[in-house]
């Protein structure tokens, strides 16, 4: 019964095949460029064609040399066409037909609605890399889940990992008087508190 529920390595079909690898990877866009509620929200968030658009008004096409064997110029090409078609944009009028279809992105992350998980608490306050928890995101040509996401998976971390104490004034007495009581230098995530069930269940 432990691996109900426990979605690793779940790399649904999008209908874009829309690349990290590519984006992230090849042409080192940041990952806040996209998802930029990361830093400042609970969710991640997926972005709006919108964002796309600010790139894909110009970039219809992919290079000769971005094709692989897996995946021809043609291939890409034509997913390019369907992100037109989802935006409604007309390449040869280099204008908006204002009939748009939106583009149903299948979630794959997902704990369930009893678990509370905050992305700016790690991204922002932790200093926590997105690729510690999501993994080499850009090397993946299809997006799949890396980390279990597991109850174990959270208090491990929690258990292993120095809060960031440094230039973060809140911490300032907290962590003063708790050091003293554990009598450490350094306090994990866990000794401020990132083991009571009522932090992510309430
Ligand atoms: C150019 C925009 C763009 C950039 C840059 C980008 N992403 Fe994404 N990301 C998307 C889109 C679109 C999706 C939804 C389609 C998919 O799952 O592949 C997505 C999906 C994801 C998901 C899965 C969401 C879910 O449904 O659970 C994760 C995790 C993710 N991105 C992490 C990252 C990380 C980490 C980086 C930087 C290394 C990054 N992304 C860079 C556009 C972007
Ligand atoms: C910052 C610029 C930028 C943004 C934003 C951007 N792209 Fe791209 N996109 C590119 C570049 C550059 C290429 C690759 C061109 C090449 O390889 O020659 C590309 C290639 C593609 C391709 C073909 C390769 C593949 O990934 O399948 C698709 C489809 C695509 N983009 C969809 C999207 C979608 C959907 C979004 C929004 C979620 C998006 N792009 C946002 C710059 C961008
Ligand atoms: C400490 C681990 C951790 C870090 C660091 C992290 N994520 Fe996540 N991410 C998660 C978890 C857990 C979920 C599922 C959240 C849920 O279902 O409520 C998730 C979900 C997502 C999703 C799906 C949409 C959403 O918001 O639920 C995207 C996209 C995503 N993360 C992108 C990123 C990006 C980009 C970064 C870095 C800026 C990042 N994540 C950093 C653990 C993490
Ligand atoms: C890669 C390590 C890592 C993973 C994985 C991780 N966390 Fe954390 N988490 C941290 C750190 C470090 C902090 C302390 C951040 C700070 O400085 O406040 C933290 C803080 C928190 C807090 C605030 C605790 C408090 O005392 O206020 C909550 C709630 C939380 N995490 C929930 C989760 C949940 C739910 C998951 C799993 C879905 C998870 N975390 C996975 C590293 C992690
Ligand atoms: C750091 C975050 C975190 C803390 C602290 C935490 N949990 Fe959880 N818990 C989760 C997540 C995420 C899930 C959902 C994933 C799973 O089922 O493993 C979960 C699932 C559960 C479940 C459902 C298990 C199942 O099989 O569906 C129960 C019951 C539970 N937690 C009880 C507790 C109790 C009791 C405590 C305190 C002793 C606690 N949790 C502390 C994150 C946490």
């Amino acid at each position: 019964m432990m691996q109900v529920g426990v979605d690793q390595g779940y790399q649904p079909v999008q209908p874009i095949h829309y690349s990290h690898k590519i984006h992230a990877g090849d042409n080192g866009i940041d990952c806040k460029y996209c998802h930029s509620s990361a830093r400042v929200s609970k969710t991640s968030g997926i972005p709006s064609l919108n964002v796309c658009m600010n790139c894909h008004k110009s970039i219809y096409e992919v290079a000769e040399s971005t094709a692989t064997e897996e995946y021809s110029k043609e291939f890409y090409d034509g997913e390019i066409q369907k992100l037109y078609a989802a935006v409604g944009w007309s390449d040869a009028d280099q204008k908006y037909t204002g009939e748009t279809q939106p583009v149903k992105w299948i979630r794959i992350h997902n704990l369930p609605d009893f678990a509370y998980f905050n992305h700016s608490q790690h991204v922002s306050v932790a200093g926590i890399e997105c690729q510690t928890c999501h993994g080499p995101v850009e090397e993946m040509e299809i997006m799949s889940q890396f980390a279990p996401l597991t109850m174990g998976w959270c208090i491990n971390c929690h258990r292993d990992t120095n809060v960031k104490v440094q230039d973060n004034a809140y911490y300032t007495k907290i962590h003063e008087e708790l050091s003293k009581k554990y009598g450490v230098d350094q306090l994990t995530a866990a000794q401020m508190g990132g083991l009571e069930c009522g932090k992510c269940h309430y």
